[in-house]
């Protein structure tokens, strides 16, 4: 397997340009006194070419944060040779190849999904047009077009990550670094990150995608590096670190039992005192999950929160223009049914009332909204709750902070 490892390496390298190579990378945090506290990560090498999804998964504390953390020259190694691009990760025209999704998001709670962007594309100094073609790209893209004047502050978990993920690919990098991007995610988010990572793929970026739970980023990844304690314990392709060679697996469709008498006659005259076995095959959970949520989405049974992703946003730029574009909406159509369009419709007259713009009587309003009981709160997020109750109450309750109640003002006049 070795020798194969060498050949697979050797062939990629001569066709596709490396984008990340780290030799003996080494980071070593040390306490106050300057003592050695943990080697987070020990001596590892590794090699990402142009195109390819390279998944780095171990368990919590091994090592994959710091090592992502160390590309894009967050952290200083220890010790070692590491090379983003060819060039230091420091470097600055290196940093605008790479889009990030930090394992914690940090968002500002009043800013919409809409602003959170737009803010993020004028850290990149994209021109205001520019940052609204790309912000309401990337919105349908992640599934969060019907959120975008929420504040984030409200938003799931799910909802975070898929802004997050929105975030990263803003400034249209060639590069993406994924830190656990299905955390927190149900097993259908999950599937759709997962898909919106091969759509990337497609479109010829560099991916690398970091996760604790292998069976979630399992299916995506032409490479896999598995840490642990700071080491790499195993690299290669799915192929050649799961195959088992010495079984097969043969599938039939079902046979008469004529048949299947033949076959083990000819079973047992071949393997002699070996044991085998004849069994159905069995679908994963998670593809009979997405079975089941299919089902009940074909027969419009209602869900809120984040909805299925849309298509690629078209302003990604394309590294390998001819490979065949498979939809992002085709695929998330089938995988998860259509999500009822009605919906969206009856939201969208409120979505576009409100100005995608950092207005700041808002953020007053908001602070105000966060003294309200829950059961007020839910009750203003319907769609058709006039805005002006909120306008109302927020009036009621700043002339009650100023002391000036109805009468009040009276008193004052006479
Ligand atoms: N800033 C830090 N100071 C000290 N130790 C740290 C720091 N960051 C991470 N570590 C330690 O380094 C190890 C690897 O952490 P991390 O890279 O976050 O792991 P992972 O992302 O795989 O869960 C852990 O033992 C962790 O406690
Ligand atoms: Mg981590």
């Amino acid at each position: 397997m070795a020798e194969m490892l060498k050949k697979d390496t050797l062939e990629e390298n001569t066709s596709r340009s490396t984008v990340v190579e780290a030799v003996g990378l080494t980071k070593e945090f040390r306490d106050f006194w300057n003592r050695p506290k943990a080697k987070a990560v020990n001596d590892i090498d590794f090699t990402v070419q142009e195109g390819e999804i390279v998944g780095l998964l171990g368990p919590n504390g091994s090592g994959k944060s710091t090592t992502v953390k160390m590309l894009l020259g967050l952290l200083y190694p220890t010790a070692g040779q590491l090379s983003v691009f060819g060039k230091s990760p420091r470097d600055v025209d290196t940093k605008k190849l790479i889009g990030y999704l930090p394992e914690e998001s940090y968002l500002y709670k009043y800013l919409t999904a809409y602003e959170t962007l737009d803010f993020f594309g004028s850290l990149f100094g994209l021109s205001a047009a520019e940052r609204e073609k790309r912000t309401s790209q990337l919105l349908e893209m992640v599934g969060l077009e019907h959120a975008k004047d929420r504040p984030v502050g409200e938003f799931s978990k799910g909802m975070i990550r898929r802004i997050g993920l929105a975030q990263a690919m803003i400034n249209d990098p060639s590069f993406l670094i994924l830190d656990e991007p299905t955390s927190g995610l149900d097993p259908l988010g999950c599937r759709e990150v997962k898909d919106l990572i091969l759509m990337l793929k497609k479109r010829g970026k560099t991916v690398i995608v970091t996760s604790h739970l292998l069976s979630d980023i399992e299916d995506v990844c032409d490479r896999v590096v598995i840490l642990y304690g700071g080491r790499i314990r195993a690299q290669g392709t799915l192929n050649e670190l799961l195959t088992i060679q010495s079984t097969n697996t043969i599938t039939t469709p079902n046979l008469p039992p004529a048949a299947m008498e033949k076959l083990l006659a000819v079973l047992r005259s071949n393997l002699k005192e070996e044991e085998f076995k004849i069994e159905h095959p069995r679908m994963s959970l998670e593809e009979f999950f997405l079975d089941v949520v299919n089902k009940a989405q074909s027969e419009s049974v209602e869900t809120y929160g984040a909805r299925a992703g849309g298509q690629i946003a078209d302003y990604l730029s394309s590294g390998q223009k001819d490979v065949p574009e498979v939809s992002g909406k085709e695929l998330l159509d089938t995988l998860a049914g259509k999500v009822k369009e009605e919906v969206t419709e009856k939201k969208e007259p409120e979505a576009e009332a409100v100005k995608p713009v950092i207005d700041s009587s808002r953020l007053h309003s908001l602070e105000v909204d966060s003294l309200k009981s829950d059961s007020q709160e839910k009750k203003e997020q319907t769609p058709d709750t006039p805005k002006r109750d909120l306008s109302e109450a927020n009036k009621r309750l700043s002339s009650l902070l100023s002391g000036k109640t109805e009468e009040n003002k009276q008193d004052a006049e006479e």
